[in-house]
């Protein structure tokens, strides 16, 4: 398994409780982990624009499907009950991680082209300050 990290220079400040938003993060790291093959590779990555900083977690693993894609955030839901069953987890995680994102302003997106094409987590947060600090 590759690890990718690349945070951007200007990425600047966010007002979050730091303990919450690491675990969002370790969330999302669990899950990318969980659900990519040992071939795969798991991405992380911070930038910044006009909306905010932007906090993504890529893997080139399992993939959502189109039809399951919308419920992911819901509490118990996993999208392939079967499989996510052996891997021990209740289908909690997302439903707790998008309720912290949404408590600091925040909002959470998953995205994924289909089984087999990998997913990527998307938390956008309220940057503090002006995006130019320069
Ligand atoms: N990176 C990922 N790749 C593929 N499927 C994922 C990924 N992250 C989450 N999922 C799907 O979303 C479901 C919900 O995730 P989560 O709330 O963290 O529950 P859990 O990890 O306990 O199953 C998972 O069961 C899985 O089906
Ligand atoms: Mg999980």
């Amino acid at each position: 398994m590759t690890l990718h990290e690349q945070v951007a220079p200007d990425v600047g400040l966010i007002d979050a409780d730091a303990e919450r938003l690491g675990q969002v993060l370790g969330t999302l790291l669990d899950n990318a982990l969980r659900h990519t093959p040992p071939a795969g590779s798991v991405s992380a990555r911070a930038t910044r624009d006009d909306g905010g900083v932007h906090l993504g977690i890529a893997d080139t693993g399992d993939g959502i499907d189109a039809r399951h894609l919308p419920h992911v955030f819901e509490r118990f839901y996993r999208a392939d009950t079967a499989r996510d069953r052996e891997h021990g987890g209740s289908g909690i995680g997302l439903a707790v991680a998008r309720a912290i994102v949404v408590q600091h302003g925040g909002r959470i997106s998953a995205a994924s082209e289909g089984p087999g094409k990998g997913a990527t987590f998307t938390v956008t947060l309220p940057a503090t300050g002006p995006l130019d600090v320069s």
